[in-house]
């Protein structure tokens, strides 16, 4: 086969990425995660911005030297036009558009969401690709939703958050307990040693698919001042079940929705991404499914689960095989919906 190299960049929201393609498979995935976000507890975006405009040369210099390609090899750039945070968005944007143009060859916008979904198409070794349709949660610090994927272009939402995303109710909760930002990796890792059923939380009620977390958030407020009002070491002494109990709750809340979803379509092909999928106990509960309803499920390599370019490389190269190009005058779009 012939190569056809595309570069794809990232830039949404705290990682500037860049990664370079050919048929396929992934040659190079850079990303410069923004460690300045961790001292403010959350992203400032004015900072994201500066930081983007400091990392993109030197990114995409890497990717393309870890390729070891020359810029004239590729035949095409992709970025991430939306949705995400409007000053990040240009960085990339701008600077993509600048190399196509310098190099005259076709641009591509791609949407992130989609681009969580697409990273299922990376080919890899011993990684198994959904068949259509498929059924895809997206689950990250920034995202939630549940998508109906009929083929590559054609998605349906079917549910979504209505506040928090789910990386959110795991950090806040976090946040409360005194752990670092971000807390969701230091929640699964002290769940590990707890006990699940220790302190009961209320599951938050909205529509069969939809998600809320907010109520969450608050419901673990409440009850670390009642119960640290009593006994000031009640975080440090019950860590461990208070963090299984959280994890618990949101990992079971996140399985209902999936069962809603697999009900009402009658589809058993389970895609999960966002770096969410990290998390023990939704894979444990997906492995769990896959003998108990005959699901079968997904997770790509964790790189192509947290923002990555790989994802938007791979949807550059899938539009550019189908002719979808992006015009110059394109302009990144902070709500783009699907
Ligand atoms: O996809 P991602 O890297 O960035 C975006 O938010 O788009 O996802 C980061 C989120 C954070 O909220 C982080 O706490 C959460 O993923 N996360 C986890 C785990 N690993 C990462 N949450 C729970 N358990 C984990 N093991
Ligand atoms: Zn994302």
């Amino acid at each position: 086969m012939q190569n056809c190299y595309i570069l794809g960049i990232e830039s949404s929201c705290d990682d500037t990425a860049a990664a370079v393609i050919n048929n396929g498979h992934i040659l190079s995935n850079v990303v410069a995660t923004q460690k300045i976000h961790e001292e403010y507890g959350g992203v400032v975006p004015e900072l994201a911005s500066r930081a983007h405009q400091q990392n993109i040369v030197p990114v995409v210099t890497q990717a393309l030297r870890k390729a070891n390609i020359d810029k004239k090899d590729l035949k095409a750039i992709a970025f991430t036009r939306g949705p995400g945070l409007m000053g990040s968005l240009l960085v990339g944007t701008s600077f993509a558009k600048s190399l196509a143009m310098g190099l005259n060859i076709p641009l591509i916008d791609v949407n992130h969401m989609q681009a969580h979904i697409l990273a299922h198409f990376i080919k890899e070794k011993d990684q198994n690709i959904p068949v259509f349709p498929f059924l895809a949660m997206t689950i990250s610090g920034g995202h939630t939703q549940i998508v109906l994927v009929d083929d590559y272009f054609e998605m349906k939402v079917l549910g979504e958050t209505i506040d928090d995303a789910v990386g959110e109710a795991f950090d806040k909760s976090a946040k409360i307990l005194g752990l670092p930002y971000p807390g969701g990796p230091l929640i699964d890792k002290y769940a590990q040693e707890g006990n699940p059923h220790a302190f009961p939380f209320t599951k938050p009620k909205v529509g069969p698919l939809d998600f809320s977390f907010s109520g969450l958030k608050t419901a673990v407020l409440y009850f670390i001042e009642k119960e640290t009002a009593k006994n000031p070491e009640f975080i440090k002494e019950n860590m461990a079940d208070i963090c299984a109990s959280i994890q618990f709750t949101i990992v079971d809340y996140l399985m209902d929705k999936l069962k809603n979803a697999s009900k009402q379509t009658g589809i058993k092909r389970i895609a999960i991404g966002g770096g969410v999928s990290a998390n023990s106990g939704i894979r444990k509960a997906l492995k769990d499914a896959e003998k108990e309803l005959g699901w079968e499920t997904f997770i790509p390599k964790f790189e192509y689960c947290t923002d990555n370019a790989a994802m938007i490389a791979i949807v550059g190269e899938l539009k550019y095989k189908n002719n979808y190009i992006a015009e110059q005058d394109i302009s990144a779009v902070a709500r783009l919906k699907f």
